[in-house]
């Protein structure tokens, strides 16, 4: 089983992101735990959990909430770890202190996310980050020595910066650094956010991907994951496996079914076992299937499509077979042959 928990705590809010975090409300970080404890707890038996497979701390930014505090999520589900279950915690670079990620390491977290976004210092002032480029050094290089083996980096392309010679800088910047695993995000222009509708702040450049590609070392395994090792809960979600979400705003799957807790903090805080459930149709699943299943390495089964529709993509080389499923040799034209198969 695989479980998300959603830490809803920024210390400042990036120009270009719409995750549901807030900056002004760290003082209601202990009554957060207590909800937090209190659905994971409700979840766990709803789920029927006997072992997780993964557990992934995203949010907003995880290492601004205290090693205490994880210490107490860790002791109600030290049962079900196993020494295989990838352990994943995101952290920003100026929050990611030694004291903090040396306490999450002695945890059992073994996998650890860096917020970096970009290494050049206009770019970072523009997505609003509030981190230099010697500070997101510093804290990769600082969790390698503490004893991290799987480090990943964040990185957000395709704004007006990222001509072909500003990346070949970003990237050969990255590999400089003990990382194991690169996820490079298109920027999105998020509704409700100061970068919305703002054209001129991407970079026209259709081959932007394709450049980035050529330059990470890594294999893609989703289209903006390069990783020496891919990492399961990532494949989890796009092989549609049931998740576990905890948190404000996290959202689980099961049977079809996908659970939303209240996403406002205050209303999450009054009761944690509130959810909205939203039953997917068969198409809808079909769909789901085949948007994720094309973005990535996962691929879909060749029932799932027409056949004739299939032939033409093999025909064009746009598809491959293997077995009984189809694979999409270029997760950049993903979603227009979603379209084209749907
Ligand atoms: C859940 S976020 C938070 C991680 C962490 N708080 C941080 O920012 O350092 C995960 C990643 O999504 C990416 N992201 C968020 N909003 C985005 C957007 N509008 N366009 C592209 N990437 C985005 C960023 O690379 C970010 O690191
Ligand atoms: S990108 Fe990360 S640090 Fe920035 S506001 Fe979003 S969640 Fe917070």
């Amino acid at each position: 089983m695989l479980l998300y928990l959603h830490i809803p705590f920024c210390d400042s809010k990036c120009h270009y992101c719409a995750f549901n975090s807030f900056t002004s409300n760290h003082h209601l970080k202990k009554e957060y735990l207590k909800a937090l404890l209190t659905q994971l707890d409700y979840e766990l038996e709803y789920f029927e959990v006997k072992k997780l497979t993964s557990i992934y701390i995203g949010g907003g930014t995880p290492s601004t909430f205290p090693v205490p505090f994880f210490e107490e999520i860790f002791k109600r589900v030290a049962s079900l770890i196993t020494p295989l279950t990838e352990i994943t915690i995101e952290a920003n670079p100026n929050s990611a202190k030694k004291e903090w990620v040396e306490g999450i390491y002695n945890l059992g977290v073994n996998r650890i996310s860096f917020g970096v976004q970009s290494f050049d210092s206009k770019k970072l002032k523009f997505l609003g980050r509030n981190h230099t480029p010697k500070m997101a050094k510093e804290a990769i290089n600082l969790a390698k020595r503490i004893g991290f083996k799987e480090i990943n980096l964040d990185l957000i392309y395709g704004t007006k910066f990222d001509n072909e010679k500003f990346l070949e800088k970003e990237i050969s910047t990255a590999l400089t650094l003990p990382i194991t695993h690169i996820s490079a995000y298109y920027l999105t222009l998020e509704p409700n956010t100061p970068f919305f509708d703002k054209e001129e702040y991407l970079n026209p450049n259709e081959e932007v991907g394709y450049i980035l590609k050529e330059l990470i070392p890594f294999p893609q395994y989703e289209v903006s994951n390069f990783g020496k090792k891919r990492s399961i809960h990532n494949l989890g979600y796009w092989k549609l496996q049931p998740y576990i979400g905890v948190g404000a705003g996290a959202v689980g799957f099961k049977n079809k079914v996908r659970l939303y807790p209240p996403s406002d903090l205050k209303e999450y805080l009054q009761n944690p076992l509130k959810k909205e459930k939203e039953v997917l149709t068969s198409q809808e699943l079909r769909l789901e299937k085949l948007f994720l299943g094309l973005r990535s390495c996962v691929g879909i089964k060749e029932n799932l499509v027409k056949e004739k529709k299939a032939k033409l993509l093999i025909k064009e080389g746009k598809l491959i077979k293997k077995r009984d499923r189809f694979f999409n040799p270029n997760y950049f034209i993903a979603d227009e042959l979603a379209l084209f198969l749907s």
